[in-house]
């Protein structure tokens, strides 16, 4: 048996851009309708960032905020800093400094960035735990940020992709579970580079001998490309079989499940989870429908949600998982 103590979240934050961006909007752009993106994905508006007010750290730092005013913390009390993002303000440095600056912590506190996309918050979230764990660090930040919607091709020729992801960002604070047996039980990590293709965004790559003059003469190679059926055929398995590992590992069933807070993929992957799991409406949450898939920042984004509806209570069996671009899947098993 491990002696090591459990980590717990103290705080969960979110922040959305509050440019609503609907269906009918993305009509004017390319050729889609409402009634495709509705019946295949289940989204019906997501949220599109503002040039010149939002940025990846920015949006980072204001949900840091709200997490670290539910912890009755402050900044100041962060120890270390842990970021995910797929889309990070700059090529380098991450995005972690870059919050780590926005929130005025004046203390050299470690702060790195995650790059597994649409799992990369239980990724992060595992690693912060680690580190709690072991007791090394207190007080620490987790963030998935994302900006897409600067990324995408919003022409008819990208539409298979861009209808789907939105912007936003969610933070939790990391600390010491004070209460014997709760907090964070297990965390389960997978990756599958054999599809690292399948769901990517190519370029500006490093691998080129001049990559600057390669992304000016081939531009259209920065917009992400998604083999999406491919990418649903595996979400499809790996979710179930992450939640069940998870479960497993702590004795649980399925049944013993109060709250299942899926990555936001597509809301047909997570009526085919919580089928497959058996969980009645009130035990998954969803809120893809009105942000959108924002990779990094929907687990915390629906975390943020789920509390503030009141849908978690002292005491429930809460699991998180995702599953993208890698191909990456990871759960976690919360004793709230
Ligand atoms: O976050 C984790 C990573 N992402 C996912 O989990 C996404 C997983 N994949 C999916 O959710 C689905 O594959 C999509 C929602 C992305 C696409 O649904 P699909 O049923 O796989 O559609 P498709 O790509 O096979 O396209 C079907 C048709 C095509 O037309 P034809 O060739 O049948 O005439 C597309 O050109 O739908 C067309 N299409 C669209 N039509 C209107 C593709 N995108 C659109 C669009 N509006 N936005």
């Amino acid at each position: 048996m491990s002696t090591l103590r459990h980590s717990e979240i103290a705080g969960v934050g979110h922040y959305v851009p509050s440019r609503v961006v609907t269906n009918a909007d993305l009509t004017t752009l390319m050729e889609t309708t409402d009634e495709w993106i509705q019946e295949r994905t289940g989204i019906q508006e997501r949220r599109w960032f503002e040039e010149g007010k939002d940025t990846t750290a920015n949006m980072g730092a204001a949900a840091a905020r709200k997490a670290l005013e539910m912890a009755g913390l402050t900044p100041d009390d962060v120890q270390m800093i842990v970021f995910a993002t797929l889309s990070p303000d700059y090529f380098f440095p991450g995005s972690g400094v870059l919050l780590q600056r926005e929130l005025g912590i004046k203390a050299p506190i470690p702060a790195f960035d995650v790059r597994n996309q649409c799992s990369g918050f239980v990724y992060a979230l595992s690693m912060a735990d680690q580190f709690v764990r072991t007791g090394m660090y207190d007080t620490v930040l987790v963030v998935g940020s994302e900006i897409h919607s600067s990324g995408l091709d919003k022409t008819t020729r990208g539409r298979g992709v861009s209808v789907i992801f939105g912007d936003g960002a969610g933070a939790v604070i990391l600390r010491p579970s004070t209460r014997e047996g709760h907090g964070i039980l297990s965390t389960h990590l997978h990756s599958q580079g054999e599809f690292a293709e399948e769901l990517i965004v190519k370029e500006p790559g490093s691998n080129r001998e001049d990559r600057v003059g390669y992304v000016v003469a081939n531009e259209l190679d920065m917009y992400p490309y998604m083999n999406g059926q491919n990418v649903f055929k595996h979400a499809v398995v790996r979710f179930p079989q992450v939640i069940k590992e998870a479960l497993d590992q702590n004795g649980y069933q399925p049944q013993d499940l109060n709250m299942l807070i899926p990555h936001q993929a597509n809301l047909r992957i997570t009526q085919y989870v919580q089928q497959k799991m058996g969980l009645s409406d009130d035990k998954i949450f969803s809120n893809i429908q009105r942000y959108g898939n924002t990779t990094a920042a929907s687990v915390p984004i629906a975390l943020s949600e789920a509390l503030q509806e009141g849908r978690i209570q002292r005491g429930d069996l809460v699991c998180l998982a995702a599953f993208g671009s890698g191909f990456t899947w990871a759960s976690a098993l919360i004793k709230w």
